[in-house]
């Protein structure tokens, strides 16, 4: 599968940097996979001849998965009526593909470990970040209407892997990168493409999405989230949503809260995704509820 081409995609994927980005990419493949489970998962909605039968057949044999989907399909999250009580009926409410992200947000908990590597940082910190940006991701979403939560959610738990590939390939990178970020005051950004030669955990994010094979969305939104401008304005909601979220998480002091100055939300995101100030202070109202309940479901 390929990412989709942007405008500005030219110049910062250079031959060199692409070729470290894959390096590093496969480098923490031997430490950090996703569970085969959810690979296969993927594998299944993709391919257009699977039935829900199928994919019913792959989750029924991973009870600890069963019951997660569940867990999630049952919550408030999705206001369904009623309990579910099978895999099945979630498939038949919920379709193919709300399932597979589910499994997919299911999986994520497990690669943002490894503890703390400085009086900064540590993985549990940038993974409440997340949940608090999957969070906000989704209530904006539902703000303008745009559907599909599940995705929503999953973009924002997904949005930063690629700080978790700089930590888990290259520990002194990333610490050196702290320390500018923590003793210097620089900007996260300009600190990471100071140590990795012009890369950042953009890069990394969407070269992980495209060895896992991930949809081109989650890889944009990975790839673009500081920069949703400059994506094509056909494949731009998604990932303007993650931006304005990532701001308002960090402004909310949720989890690692030093990858973006909230003070400095460009506007012209917004009113590209036609997001009101009325309806972003209704964001920030609703964000620490939803966080809770977010983080007892992934728990
Ligand atoms: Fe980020
Ligand atoms: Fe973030």
């Amino acid at each position: 599968m390929t990412m989709s081409t942007t405008k500005t995609e030219a110049s910062q994927t250079s031959a060199d940097r692409q070729e470290i980005v894959q390096q590093v990419v496969r480098e923490i493949s031997h430490i950090a996979t996703l569970p085969e489970i959810t690979l296969r998962i993927i594998e299944l909605v993709e391919d257009s001849e699977a039935t829900a039968h199928d994919l019913h057949k792959v989750i029924a044999n991973d009870p600890a998965l069963s019951a997660r989907v569940l867990k999630v399909v049952n919550s408030a999250f999705y206001a369904l009526p009623g309990q579910i009580g099978s895999i099945n009926r979630a498939i038949v409410l919920l379709g193919l593909n709300a399932v597979k992200n589910i499994a997919i947000a299911a999986s994520l908990a497990k690669l943002f470990r490894g503890g703390r590597i400085s009086p900064h940082f540590a993985a549990r910190d940038l993974w409440r970040h997340s949940v608090a940006v999957g969070a906000g991701v989704k209530i904006c979403s539902e703000q303008l209407q745009v559907g599909l939560p599940d995705e929503a959610f999953l973009a924002g738990l997904i949005h930063d892997i690629g700080i978790m590939v700089e930590m888990q390939a290259r520990r002194a990178n990333l610490l050196k990168v702290l320390d500018l970020v923590h003793q210097k005051d620089r900007p996260f950004i300009e600190a990471e493409k100071e140590v990795w030669g012009g890369l950042d955990h953009q890069d990394f994010g969407q070269g992980l999405c495209h060895m896992w094979k991930f949809p081109d969305s989650l890889g944009r939104v990975c790839g673009y989230h500081h920069r949703p401008l400059e994506l094509d304005p056909d494949h731009r909601t998604l990932t303007g949503l993650v931006y304005v979220a990532d701001h308002l998480a960090v402004e909310a002091g949720i989890g690692y809260s030093h990858t973006v100055d909230p003070g400095k939300l460009d506007e012209r995101v917004l009113d590209d995704l036609k997001l009101s100030q009325n309806m972003l202070e209704r964001v920030r109202e609703a964000l620490p509820d939803v966080v809770t309940e977010a983080e007892d479901l992934l728990s």
